[in-house]
Order: C-alpha cells, then sequence, then structure tokens
C-alpha cells in the first residue's frame, strides 16, 4: 500500500490534515492506534468534559437558581449513571461523525500503533498481534500528549487519577482534592463542585489560571470560591497517597513551608500534559525532540527530516485542539505547495467553567513587561440588561488597545457564554481593527456581546455608556 501521505494519530491535528490532504487531491491514509477515532479531544478531552459540564450546570441551576427564577422542582437528584451514559453517546455520536468523514474523503483508516522503520515506510502493530506496512510519500505526525503523573503522586486510575478517569466516576464523591488551578482542574473541579462535592484545589502559582490575564483570575477565582471551591495556592504538592476507599495529599506552601495535608475520595492530577511519541521509531529515523520531549519543528512545521512533519499537542505551542487543526490544515496545504499562514497570537484560549473565561491576543502582564503604551477599557456583566435578566451578572469584559494606533492587542473575558463571545475579538484583531471600530459596529440588545461593546467605548475614553 503506497500513499501520498500518512497521517499518525486521529485528533483534531490528525483527522483535520487528512481530510484537507484529501480535499486538495493527495492520496491519504490515518492511522489510530484506538478502536475509535478523535483522539484526546473527542475521547477523553473537549467534547466528554463539556458534556459533563453542562449536566452538570442544569443541576446546580435546578438546585440553586430556579427557585428565584420561580420554578419549585421537587426532590432533584444527580443520576451519575446517566450522566455518564449521555455524555458517552455524545462522544460515540461525535466519533462516528469522524468515521463518516473519513469514508465521505476516501480516506483508508488503519486501527493499530503505528511507527517508522525507515522515512517512508510505517508499520502498524495491530490489536490481534498481526502487523501491517504502509508505504508513504510524506508523513504527519499527530501523536498528541497524555496527562503528566509525578511517581510521588502514586497515580492509580483508582483513586489517584487524571481527567482521563475523572470522566467516568459513577457515584458523586463527597470530597475531591484537585492538583493544578490550570484548565482542567477548575473545568473538571466545576463538574464535581456543582454536583455537591467539596473541591479543594492546591496549585503552586499564587493565582488560578496563572496564563491567563490577572484580571481574569481574580474573576474566576471569586466566582469559583461562590460555588464552594476552597483553593490552596502557593503550595506545591509533594506526595499522594491513595489506598482503595481514599487519598491522602501533602502539599508544602511555598511561603513558610508549612505543609497541609488534605483527605479525600479522590484526588485528580491535573498539572499539564507531555508530548506522546512512544513507541513511534523516530529514533529509527533520527527526529529530534526537544528538552521536554516535543517533536521540533522548524518552518511550515517540518520536523529534522525532510517529508515529516508534526502538529498539535506533540509538538510546541498551546495545547489546544483548535491550534492543532489550524496545523493540521497548514501541513496539508503546504504538501500540496499552497503558502498558508498561522496567527499563534489570535489562537483563542477558552476555561469552560461558569462563568466562561476566554480571551485572544496580549494580557495587560505581557504589554507591561514589553513596554508597549497600552490603555484598558473594562465592562462588568452586572450592568447589562442581558446578565440581569438571566441572573448571570459574575464577570467582565476587558479590552487592552495600543494607547497611540487604538489597535486592539488583547481581549480577555469573564462570562457567561464568553467562549463564543470570543470569536468577535478574533475577526477584529485578525484584520487589525481597533477598539473604535468595535464602538462603532452595532451590537444586538439585550446580549452579552454589549459588553464588548461597551469595553471598547471604555477603551476609546471613558465613553462606556451603561456604567
Ligand atoms: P490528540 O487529540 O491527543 O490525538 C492524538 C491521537 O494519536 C490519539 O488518538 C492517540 O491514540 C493517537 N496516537 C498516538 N500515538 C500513536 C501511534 N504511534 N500510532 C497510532 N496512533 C497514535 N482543547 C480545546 O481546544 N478545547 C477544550 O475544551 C479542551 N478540553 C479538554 C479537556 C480535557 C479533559 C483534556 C484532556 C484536553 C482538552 N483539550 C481541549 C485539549 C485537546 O484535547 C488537545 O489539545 C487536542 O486533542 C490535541 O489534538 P492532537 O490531534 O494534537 O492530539
Ligand atoms: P495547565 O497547564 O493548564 O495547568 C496545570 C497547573 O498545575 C498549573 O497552574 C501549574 O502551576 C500547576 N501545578 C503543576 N505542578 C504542581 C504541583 N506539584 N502542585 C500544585 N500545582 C501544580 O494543565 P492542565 O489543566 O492539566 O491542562 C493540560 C492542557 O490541556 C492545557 O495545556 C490546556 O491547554 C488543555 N486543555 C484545554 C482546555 C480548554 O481549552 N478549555 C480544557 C482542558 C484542557
Amino acid at each position: 500500500m503506497k500513499f501520498d501521505v500518512t497521517v499518525i494519530g486521529s485528533g483534531p491535528g490528525g483527522y483535520v490534515a487528512a481530510i484537507r490532504c484529501a480535499q486538495l487531491g493527495l492520496k491519504t491514509a490515518i492511522i489510530e492506534k484506538y478502536a475509535t477515532l478523535g483522539g484526546t479531544c473527542l475521547n477523553v478531552g473537549c467534547i466528554p468534559s463539556k458534556a459533563l459540564l453542562d449536566s452538570s450546570e442544569h443541576y446546580h441551576n435546578a438546585t440553586h437558581t430556579f427557585e428565584k427564577h420561580g420554578i419549585d422542582v421537587k426532590e432533584v437528584k444527580v443520576n451519575m449513571k446517566q450522566m455518564i451514559k449521555r455524555k458517552n453517546e455524545v462522544v460515540s455520536q461525535t466519533s462516528g461523525g469522524i468515521d463518516f468523514l473519513m469514508k465521505k474523503n476516501k480516506i483508508t483508516v488503519f486501527h493499530g500503533h503505528g511507527s517508522f522503520v525507515n522515512k517512508n515506510t510505517i508499520s502498524i502493530a495491530k490489536a490481534d498481534g498481526t502487523t501491517e506496512t504502509v508505504e508513504t510519500d510524506k508523513t504527519i505526525i499527530a501523536t498528541g500528549s497524555k496527562p503528566i503523573a509525578p511517581a510521588a503522586f502514586n497515580y492509580d486510575k483508582k483513586r489517584v487519577i487524571t481527567s482521563t478517569e475523572a470522566l467516568n466516576i459513577d457515584k458523586v464523591p463527597k470530597r475531591m482534592v484537585v492538583i493544578g488551578a490550570g484548565v482542567i482542574g477548575l473545568e473538571l473541579g466545576s463538574v464535581y463542585a456543582r454536583l455537591g462535592t467539596e473541591v479543594e484545589v492546591v496549585e503552586f502559582m499564587d493565582r488560578a489560571i496563572a496564563g491567563m490575564d490577572k484580571d481574569c483570575s481574580k474573576e474566576l477565582t471569586r466566582s469559583l470560591k461562590k460555588l464552594g471551591i476552597k483553593f490552596h495556592l502557593g503550595h506545591a504538592v509533594t506526595e499522594v497517597k491513595g489506598t482503595s476507599r481514599s487519598v491522602t495529599v501533602k502539599a508544602k506552601s511555598k511561603k513558610n513551608d508549612k505543609e497541609i495535608i488534605l483527605k479525600a475520595d479522590y484526588c485528580l492530577i491535573a498539572i499539564g500534559r507531555y508530548a506522546y511519541t512512544d513507541k513511534l521509531g523516530l529514533e529509527n529515523v533520527g527526529i529530534n525532540t526537544d528538552k521536554k520531549g516535543r517533536i521540533e519543528v522548524g518552518k511550515h512545521l517540518e520536523t529534522s527530516v525532510p517529508g515529516i512533519y508534526a502538529v498539535g499537542d506533540v509538538i510546541k505551542g498551546a495545547m489546544l485542539a483548535h491550534k492543532a487543526e489550524e496545523e493540521g490544515t497548514l501541513v496539508a496545504e503546504v504538501i500540496a505547495g499552497q503558502q498558508p499562514h498561522i496567527d499563534y497570537n489570535l489562537i483563542p484560549g477558552v476555561v469552560y467553567t461558569w462563568p466562561e473565561v476566554a480571551a485572544v491576543g496580549k494580557t495587560e502582564e505581557q504589554l507591561k513587561e514589553a513596554g508597549v503604551p497600552y490603555k484598558v477599557g473594562k465592562f462588568p456583566m452586572r450592568a447589562l440588561g442581558r446578565a440581569r435578566a438571566s441572573m448571570d451578572t459574575d464577570g467582565m469584559v476587558k479590552m487592552l488597545a495600543h494607547k497611540d494606533t487604538d489597535e486592539i492587542l488583547g481581549v480577555h473575558m469573564v462570562g457567561p457564554r464568553v467562549a463564543d463571545m470570543i470569536a468577535e475579538a478574533v475577526a477584529v484583531m485578525e484584520f487589525r481593527g481597533s477598539a473604535e471600530d468595535v464602538a462603532r459596529m452595532s451590537h444586538a440588545h439585550p446580549t452579552y456581546t454589549e459588553a464588548t461593546r461597551e469595553a471598547a467605548l471604555a477603551a476609546t475614553g471613558n465613553r462606556a455608556i451603561h456604567m
């Protein structure tokens, strides 16, 4: 079997690359080691976590806000088995959709572990013990990432878990310790806090979502504390021990070395993910990796071996599905002789808590550090009629624009549905628009998007109308 392009890995980086290659007339194959397509994102990441976030949000509203809305419901109960079942249905429908897209685009799918024999030969070890080999002109590596679980944390998949197991707990835990106040820790921590679990988050840095704008971090932490999540910031976890029924987590304060000991039913490790290249045979072709084990890529995401490219979580950059998709598309178009381009500054980041957090461009801290002159416009959600109508008044929109040119440099949002709202900021920034441009665009009333316009008005000289 000979292909123009073979893609290893069927996550959003891999399957999108394969579809784009096929669209461009290349004979394409994709290799996936698991039985289902879609990678981390579809099977144990974006989609199942959002399914549980939605279900738990419904429960939280039924128990916390319905009464205020004038809806009396008696005996609202969580049926965890059904919640997980629905989540699994969403996953299998979505993964089935990728099967359909592979057929539609005439992409040959192989299930098995792919590894390089040489630059143009990939062997596929199948679940039944047999091996198949494909010949390929070009290869795109899209093997993704796995959760980091240090030895001292005694990851046992039962009581000491990562996001993968946290998506399949069949009884609401009484207590959960989450290590890491990053995206996974706060999203999955929210799921369980909404369902009634006492959640305690231990974070090494002095604030949650430390990579995002400080104001977002503050707003979100305040909302999550209201939800009942306890934070131990500035603490490094040193040891986790699980028994068959419980876990003990030890952490030390960075300030004074004081130790805290937490006990819970589960400990969720959410301290980042590492690039996955296990048994990929990189040594057989001489592909370089960096200190973090990520595949090194140069111009057009080509590895140190000409004709072999890498995309998504397995290379440097944000570990996001839409970043992987952009890269998959870029490589396919490069192989087909086109001249594509990615502006990494304009890849938005979202945290699907409630309120949600969404951001694009530079944070205020980054602008300060780079010495870029900027102005700030902020507008709180609670000043919006739409937010009061839905009782979702937590959050704000913050716009950062260049002091002299008014070009928008960063937009940071906390609030209801800001994951969808951030698209406006991306679009305007893609066209290098100014705060004045957004201030002069009509935004439907009443919508949450009015906060973006008001923040733009605030940035262009304190002209916000409703504040
Ligand atoms: P992956 O999706 O990891 O896919 C890699 C695939 O390659 C896997 O299927 C793997 O089995 C396969 N593979 C590996 N090695 C081989 C081999 N040798 N042979 C054959 N197959 C192989 N991102 C967002 O943008 N939004 C979100 O809301 C979001 N939520 C997330 C929630 C959770 C709980 C997690 C864990 C992640 C989330 N992410 C989210 C991150 C997102 O899932 C990843 O950034 C994305 O999946 C990366 O895509 P990828 O194609 O690079 O790799
Ligand atoms: P993360 O990098 O977002 O957060 C990890 C946190 O753990 C950091 O704040 C870090 O300071 C902390 N930490 C590390 N070691 C620690 C220790 N020993 N003790 C205490 N705290 C410690 O990583 P996370 O949440 O695991 O997510 C992994 C990746 O998955 C992210 O890069 C993210 O991009 C992606 N993802 C994206 C989502 C989205 O787009 N909505 C949702 C979920 C995951």
